[in-house]
């Protein structure tokens, strides 16, 4: 199959997405075309690249690190936020580390944005503000695994790597007709990815193929009839595309139960909010107090245990569901109010959007304060 590579680029030529941390394909270097001067074009509020216009390592990083388990729409927001108030990788580093993790909020996963500042720390600090230019010194920066090291390498530096994710193994499956099952195939899949990696344009390939997944070769009703692999492709010969990859079948998630203290100052209507530990789930996120999560509900007086003050705690009705990557919560809200000034971080009624919650934590916000309007 000599031609995959070409017809991609082709294709990636025409049909692009336009994304704020993207410059255009690099079709104009190939072709020796004279390009203009780099300038930026806002449309819809977002920045974005034009031709010629220099790779900045720092955004692709950027770009990467919140694209891992993401998808592209829910990203492009905040990367516009973060490089707007953030353009380099001095400026993150030097954000207080609350500053960051409010500003991710809601984007889920928090240990990347822990990382995400420890590694802008380390580059500023130790490499003078300059990205490792290979796969494997890319490898070695704090929430930089090996996907995100072969984006990197390629799409920054131009580098052969390859960077297979999902939407990756997915167009592999199809395309060599892999009927065995994820996560088996994976090894398989990878080694296939790699060997189609080009020398010339890596960057704008693997942009290319990510694109290709996205709106394309989809999970459900992939678009053959614009796929420039269609020839090719033995999923599209053997006239089912949408059944590969195969996949294992996957465990069910548990449910987890936990109880949230809705605690509001007597004197002001402030709610008590406070930070959770570094590590674990959520780690340095701004929380509502509230119980450990465990398999089994709680009772009463077993959650009220935790409960931030004693005071007569009233149920809010209805519960509070939230799915993670490995179990569902389910969390009931208890509400009181207090005319202890306790210690704590208490946030104004009118704050609380910016207070830098996750999605969790404004779901619970959300319930008790309609409850409260709805009493
Ligand atoms: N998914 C992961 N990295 C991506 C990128 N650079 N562009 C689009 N989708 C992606």
């Amino acid at each position: 199959m000599p031609n995959l590579v070409a017809d991609l680029l082709a294709w990636y030529d025409r049909h692009a997405r336009r994304l704020p941390w993207r410059v255009a394909p690099r079709r104009e270097h190939a072709e020796g075309m004279t390009r203009v001067a780099p300038r930026r074009e806002h449309a819809e509020g977002v920045t974005r690249a034009l031709p010629g216009e220099p790779v900045d390592p720092y955004r692709v990083w950027l770009s990467e690190i919140m694209l891992q388990q993401t998808r592209v729409a829910a990203v492009i927001p905040y990367f516009e936020k973060f490089v707007a108030r953030w353009p380099s990788v001095h400026d993150l580093a030097r954000a207080p580390q609350e500053d960051v993790m409010a500003a991710w909020a809601g984007l889920g996963y928090y240990a990347r944005a822990r990382n995400l500042h420890r590694c802008a720390q380390m580059v500023s600090a130790t490499l003078g503000g300059v990205f490792p230019d290979t796969e494997a010194g890319l490898a070695e920066l704090p929430g930089v695994g090996g996907y995100t090291a072969a984006a990197i390498a390629s799409i920054a530096f131009d580098r052969s790597a390859a960077a297979v994710d999902g939407n990756v193994e997915r167009v592999m499956a199809r395309l060599y007709g892999i009927a065995e099952p994820l996560p088996k195939s994976k090894n398989q899949l990878r080694a296939l990815a790699r060997a189609l990696v080009p020398d010339a344009r890596p960057g704008d390939y693997a942009q290319a193929v990510m694109d290709l997944g996205a709106t394309v070769c989809t999970p459900a009703k992939p678009v053959c009839g614009l796929c420039p692999w269609n020839a090719a492709c033995i999923a599209h010969h053997d006239g089912d595309p949408e059944s590969l990859p195969a996949r294992a079948a996957k465990k069910e998630r548990p449910t987890r139960h936990g109880v949230a203290f809705w605690l509001e100052r007597a004197s002001d209507g402030a709610v008590l909010l406070r930070r959770r530990p570094q590590e674990g789930l959520l780690g340095g996120m701004v929380e509502v107090p509230g119980t450990p999560w465990r398999d089994t509900p709680w009772s009463r007086d077993e959650a009220l245990e935790h409960a931030p003050v004693a005071g007569e705690w009233r149920p809010v009705r209805g519960d509070v569901r939230h799915t993670f990557t490995h179990f569902h919560l389910t969390l009931s809200v208890v509400a009181a109010r207090t005319a202890d000034d306790i210690d704590g971080q208490w946030c104004a009624r009118q704050d609380i959007a910016e207070a830098g919650l996750p999605s969790l934590m404004r779901k619970v916000a959300k319930h008790a304060i309609k409850a409260r309007q709805d009493a």
